[in-house]
């Protein structure tokens, strides 16, 4: 078992620490927090509490260090705990740019430690899905992938607000939902567009629409929204031969095909300037529908990776190279969205 310390004991320190207790492949020896309040719940809970982050750096028996504070810190804590000797895992977003990024990075490599960002929704069990449904073509070739998770409780009231800490909603969900979609869709992004939304705060963005233009004519639409009282489908799918839609996270899939594409006797649709057959429902009859379960997922596989890459057995899952990527996508929607403008991008 590799011994292990989670630095920031907040929501996501106490969810990395139940983890680590479900796994066997590592053990928690303490944490580091800042705040008394996050200490005091951490004794509370029999956790051996470090009094300084000095002594977090300087216990050499420790394997791996989990960083899980506000995001405009990880920079540094990170990079001392690589200069330390440490391995280290660090919570998304692993910081604010690609350049911050690599310099990060670039000290994993110089003192050759194991370093890498918990992507863990690319575990999500709806995201899977919607990935198998992608890559065997379940309903012909897609040609549109919508993403979106809508909420109505505006921006959180903390750090999440606030720029200075690496706030807003680009940063706290788009990082999951752009790296989904750079991991589902083997092919270059050749252009993007996207619209940051401040309903509830003009400081940072509270929701955005982010769509990408991928090399083989695919848009894949993410939707970010914390200003909707009825929430739009979690996933929306168009293929050539069908179309699914996912409830929410947890619903699967419904799936609807069509038996024979050019239906005759079509009856017209009334609308107020007059009757439609092109947008009249297809007759039952010819409709093939079916629900496809929420694929399978083990979370625990993310550190159980971390563990056989520190051991030399295997590379990391979590790439340098893709959490780049999705830096990249996330500066130049941000250029889009302050020049109104379509960006050309790789
Ligand atoms: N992967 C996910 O699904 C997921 C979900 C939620 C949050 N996160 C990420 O986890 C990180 C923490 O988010 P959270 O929701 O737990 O926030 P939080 O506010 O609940 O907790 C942050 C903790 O860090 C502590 N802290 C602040 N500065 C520190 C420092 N310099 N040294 C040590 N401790 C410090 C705070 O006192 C607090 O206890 C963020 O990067 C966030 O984006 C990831």
């Amino acid at each position: 078992m590799k011994k292990s310390v989670i630095v920031g004991y907040g929501g996501m320190g106490r969810w990395h620490t139940n983890k680590i207790r479900e796994n066997n492949v590592v053990e928690l020896k303490g944490i580091f927090d800042i705040s008394e309040r996050a200490n005091k719940r951490a004794q509370d809970a029999g956790i051996y509490t470090y009094d300084s982050f000095e002594s977090v750096l300087n216990d050499t028996d420790i394997d791996l260090v989990t960083v899980a504070t506000p995001n405009d810190v990880h920079k540094e804590i990170v990079i001392a705990l690589l200069n330390a000797g440490k391995n280290v895992i660090c919570e998304k977003p692993v910081t604010m740019t690609e350049k911050d990024f690599w310099e990060m990075a670039d000290a994993a490599n110089k003192n050759g430690k194991v370093f890498t960002v918990h992507q863990n929704r690319r575990w999500d069990s709806d995201f899977l899905l919607a990935k198998q449904i992608y890559e065997n073509n379940e309903m012909g070739s897609v040609f549109c992938i919508e993403s979106r998770v809508h909420g109505s409780r505006g921006i959180p009231g903390d750090w999440r607000g606030k720029k200075e800490y690496g706030g807003g909603m680009m940063l706290d969900w788009g990082v999951h939902l752009i790296d989904q979609a750079l991991m589902m869709i083997p092919e270059k992004v050749k252009k993007l567009y996207a619209k940051f939304d401040h309903i509830t705060n003009y400081e940072v963005d509270d929701g955005f629409k982010l769509d990408l233009y991928f090399e083989s004519g695919l848009v894949y639409r993410i939707e970010v929204s914390t200003s909707n009282f009825i929430s739009l489908p979690r996933w929306y799918i168009l293929a050539d031969d069908g179309t699914a839609l996912f409830e929410t996270f947890s619903s699967g899939a419904k799936i609807t095909k069509c038996k024979e594409k050019n239906e005759e006797n079509v009856i017209p649709v009334v609308t107020a300037a007059g009757l439609t057959k092109t947008m009249a429902p297809r007759s039952n009859d010819n409709l093939i529908t079916y629900d496809m379960p929420l694929a399978s997922s083990d979370v625990h596989d993310f550190y159980r990776n971390v563990v056989d890459v520190i051991d030399g057995k295997s590379d990391l899952i979590v790439k340098h190279e893709q959490i780049a990527r999705v830096l990249r996508v996330m500066e130049a929607a941000a250029v889009s969205d302050a020049t109104n403008q379509v960006v050309d991008f790789e």
